[in-house]
């Protein structure tokens, strides 16, 4: 006889507690804890049956996979961040807030591969198919033969898609709202979610098809967060941007199968998501040409050169222990920029509260960016717009001197190719034979910059 067990699990994390408490130790998060019940078996495992096994063959190394191991999705920005395409058999997690155009993403990606002669399909647990279809039909993709069905019971589902020739790629539209037969809490919980992946995930394995996850992130803690399924799935995408914006970034958090460098860009329009292929055009689109505190980065994210506009606010402030503010970029290493302009280049901002802001809502994490940061703060401070035609790339050290960074042709040839003229930034000389014949200051120390900008 089965009897029924009480356990308290964070649906954020999914950390499991013998009782209530407010805070999650293990995620830091307020009010995620909710009971669930789990049916477990009576019989202590000491005293189960123990099973012989199953004799299974071993297989080489070098073996016969038959069909193509990936499926392109024709989608560049997608097929980019996972690293060529949707990897047979594997399992794939598109986490986003709600809202962000998870959904729209992979109607689009469906219904494209459904052109090209696969067979998709594309479960939906939150709309009605008529819903999908009027959606596909607003983005002109009614005539996609993909196969669409709403449904939520997982195991329905399996004996669907294990009926008729087995489709190439399957969407579920979201993990939160599956339930299984199999456990008894109710669906949305963590033990739903993960029963759920854990049989799809099952699925993908024993059929080759690729299942894509779709879960939503959730901040609330009402239902269970896409974090108590990232260990389990072999990738994981986040799709990001605000809501009050239409750029949207798609980044490889995890990736059995390709890097976890790359990001897509995309751009919300009326007529669905758009590829960005020319990121830089669009981050460099609305900047204030010659007002002081801003700088042009020239960044790389992965294998693609990407500038960006940095833009700093320094003002005197009354408080006792001064703000620092950042959207965009490491807060630890802004401290560190702040304190090597004290310490070796006579810039007081001991008094001033600092804003740091990377525009375009991306997220920067290369150390090439200090001397950007640096650039646009000092700018800021004294007043003096930076030249309007030029980029900054490099990392300071402690030192306050000026480090090479990786890929600096690539960063002055996009630079060049956006018209750009002159660049700061330590350039090797094996490089520069690419410069694109831009005018390279190559500073080697951040006092030197200081004094360029202050003069
Ligand atoms: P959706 O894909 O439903 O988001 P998610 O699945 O991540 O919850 O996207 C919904 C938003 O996208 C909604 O605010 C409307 C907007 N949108 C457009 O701007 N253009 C379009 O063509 C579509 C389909 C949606
Ligand atoms: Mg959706």
């Amino acid at each position: 006889m089965a009897k029924r067990s009480i356990s308290y699990i964070c649906q954020n994390c999914g950390a499991v507690y013998q009782r209530w408490q407010g805070k999650c130790d293990a995620c830091g998060e307020w009010n995620t804890i909710a009971e669930e019940t789990a049916a477990v078996a009576s019989v202590p495992s000491s005293q189960r049956p123990r099973s012989r096994g199953r004799v299974f063959a071993l297989e080489a190394l070098t073996g016969e996979t038959g069909e193509a191991p990936r499926l392109v999705s024709t989608i560049g920005e997608l097929d980019r961040v996972t690293g060529g395409g949707f990897v047979r058999g594997s399992v794939l997690l598109l986490g986003g807030d709600p809202g962000i155009g998870k959904s729209t993403l992979l109607i689009q990606s469906c219904a494209a591969l459904a052109r090209a002669g696969h067979r998709i399909v594309y479960i939906s647990g939150e709309e009605a198919t008529a819903q999908v279809r009027l959606r596909a039909e607003r983005l002109a993709l009614a005539d996609a033969a993909v196969e669409l069905a709403s449904e939520t019971a997982v195991e329905d589902i399996l004996a669907t898609l294990e009926h008729g020739p087995a489709p190439r790629l399957v969407v579920i539209d979201s993990i939160q709202t599956m339930w299984t037969d199999t456990v008894e809490s109710a669906p949305g919980t963590v033990t739903q979610v993960r029963g759920s992946a854990q049989a799809l995930i099952r699925y993908a394995k024993r059929s080759g098809a690729s299942v894509i996850l779709v879960g939503h992130v959730t901040k609330d803690g009402q239902i269970a967060g896409p974090r108590v399924v990232e260990h389990m799935v072999d990738a994981v995408l986040s799709f990001e941007g605000d809501a009050g914006r239409d750029f949207r970034i798609l980044r490889a958090i995890k990736n059995r199968f390709g890097p976890t460098d790359e990001i897509g860009v995309f751009e919300m329009t009326g007529l669905g998501l758009r590829e960005v292929t020319n990121p830089s055009a669009l981050f460099l689109s609305q900047r204030d040409l010659g007002t002081p505190g801003t700088a042009v980065f020239a960044g790389m994210e992965g294998t693609r050169p990407i500038l960006v506009e940095i833009q700093a606010l320094v003002a005197p402030t009354t408080l006792g222990t001064p703000r620092r503010a950042v959207v965009g970029w490491d807060t630890a290493r802004l401290s560190m920029v702040l304190a090597v302009l004290e310490a070796h280049c006579g810039v007081r901002l001991g008094g001033h509260d600092v804003y740091l802001n990377v525009a375009g809502g991306l997220r920067i994490q290369e150390p090439a960016a200090d001397l950007a940061v640096a650039a646009a703060l000092v700018s800021s401070l004294t007043g003096a717009s930076l030249a309007a035609d030029g980029v900054f790339f490099g990392e300071v050290s402690l030192s306050g001197s000026i480090r090479p960074v990786a890929h600096a042709g690539a960063r002055l040839k996009e630079a060049a190719k956006l018209g750009f003229q002159r660049a700061s930034g330590p350039v090797p000389a094996s490089e520069s034979a690419a410069d694109g014949g831009l005018l390279i200051d190559g500073v080697t120390s951040l006092a030197t910059l200081v004094a360029t900008i202050a003069a």
